[in-house]
């Protein structure tokens, strides 16, 4: 798997990261029954094949992904760069709230630290906004704790060029995690027309989460497996699989299969690459559950799509998803 730097003078990552949300296991927003034996050899999966890096969470799986991570990886610290985040926190019946404030973004760095089994986390992110902290106070923690080395790199996720911009006047942030994929960007189009290019002006690393909008992109997604998933699995609720988006997706999927196989490429293949293409974009956070997963995954990187293949899937997604 290619390598990519994050932003002007960050670390050297692997441009697939391996998203451990849906290693997390149940939880308010979980994916349904995951068995952590299967986590742990997606895990080493994705290590054997390359990926030098993997994006965790607390609030996934309510700590149970950052110790499935740290099981995972026993051994091979050093090898693998671990990505977390703070500024999601829990209470004792497992409802889920922002806080940003310095104090707690502290409590959940050693919190971490603990599950990870780890001295120091490689980078550290903050998940979300919150609207009740000041973002100065909460960018000021982050640089504490990398001064302190608890933390080497920090960054932000899904957060908007004002945040950016506050944070950016304080301490170089090294990265930003938005969300990015064929589809999201026609429904949240400021990322891809201000946020990257923000980014890109700026230095700072993008690493974007749901590539394969939450398995929709694959071309394994169905009708049929929507009404299967489980009672527990979060994506019930998401908008991206509510009618009549939902159908308009998979429609447009069938419609980019010619092309993915122009290039003796899967679909899953092809909505990956096409992420990484994007100039401000350094790798793609792509989500797991079994070690074949990964091994499809991996095949995005190293090529990419030629200029008409690129303007043939715009014009698909202006045909279809301007109706209705
Ligand atoms: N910062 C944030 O707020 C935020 C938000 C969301 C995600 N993230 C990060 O980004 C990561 C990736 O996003 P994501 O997990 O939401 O979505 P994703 O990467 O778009 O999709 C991952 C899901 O697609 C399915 N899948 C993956 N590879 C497949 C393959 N080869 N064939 C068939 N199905 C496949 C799997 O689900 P099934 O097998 O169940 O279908 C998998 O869980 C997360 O794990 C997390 O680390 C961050």
């Amino acid at each position: 798997v290619k390598q990519r730097q994050l932003g002007k003078d960050g670390p050297w990552l692997t441009e697939i990261g391996l998203g451990a949300w849906a290693i997390g296991g149940p939880w308010q927003w979980g994916w349904g029954p995951q068995d952590d034996r299967d986590s742990i050899a997606t895990i080493q999966k994705a290590l054997d094949l390359g990926v030098n890096w993997i994006d965790t969470a607390p609030v996934y799986g309510l700590g149970h992904s950052e110790e499935i991570v740290a099981q995972a990886i026993a051994g091979k610290r050093q090898q693998v760069f671990i990505a977390t985040k703070c500024g999601l926190v829990w209470d004792d019946r497992g409802r889920v709230r922002n806080n940003n404030r310095p104090e707690s973004i502290r409590r959940e760095c050693e919190a971490s630290l603990k599950r990870l089994n780890t001295d120091y986390i490689d980078l550290y992110q903050i998940h979300w906004p919150d609207p009740d902290t000041p973002v100065e106070d909460s960018w000021g923690e982050m640089v504490r704790l990398k001064e302190e080395g608890k933390v080497r790199y920090i960054g932000v996720s899904n957060f908007g060029v004002d945040l950016l911009e506050k944070c950016e006047a304080i301490h170089h942030v090294n990265s930003l995690q938005p969300p990015y994929s064929l589809v999201h960007r026609l429904r949240y189009p400021e990322v891809e027309q201000e946020i990257l290019p923000w980014c890109q002006r700026h230095g700072v690393g993008v690493v974007v989460y749901s590539p394969l909008q939450n398995g929709l992109l694959t071309g394994k997604f169905t009708r049929e497996r929507l009404q299967q998933l489980p009672p527990d699995d979060w994506r019930r609720k998401s908008e991206f699989f509510q009618e009549p988006l939902f159908s308009q997706i998979l429609e447009f999927v069938e419609a980019l299969k010619p092309i993915a196989e122009k290039y003796g490429k899967t679909l899953t293949e092809l909505a990956i690459a096409w992420v990484l293409q994007n100039p401000a974009v350094t790798a793609a956070i792509v989500g797991a559950r079994r070690p074949e997963q990964v091994k499809e995954q991996v095949g995005a990187s190293g090529w990419t799509l030629d200029a008409d293949d690129l303007e043939a899937i715009e014009s698909l997604s202006r045909q279809i998803f301007s109706r209705g």
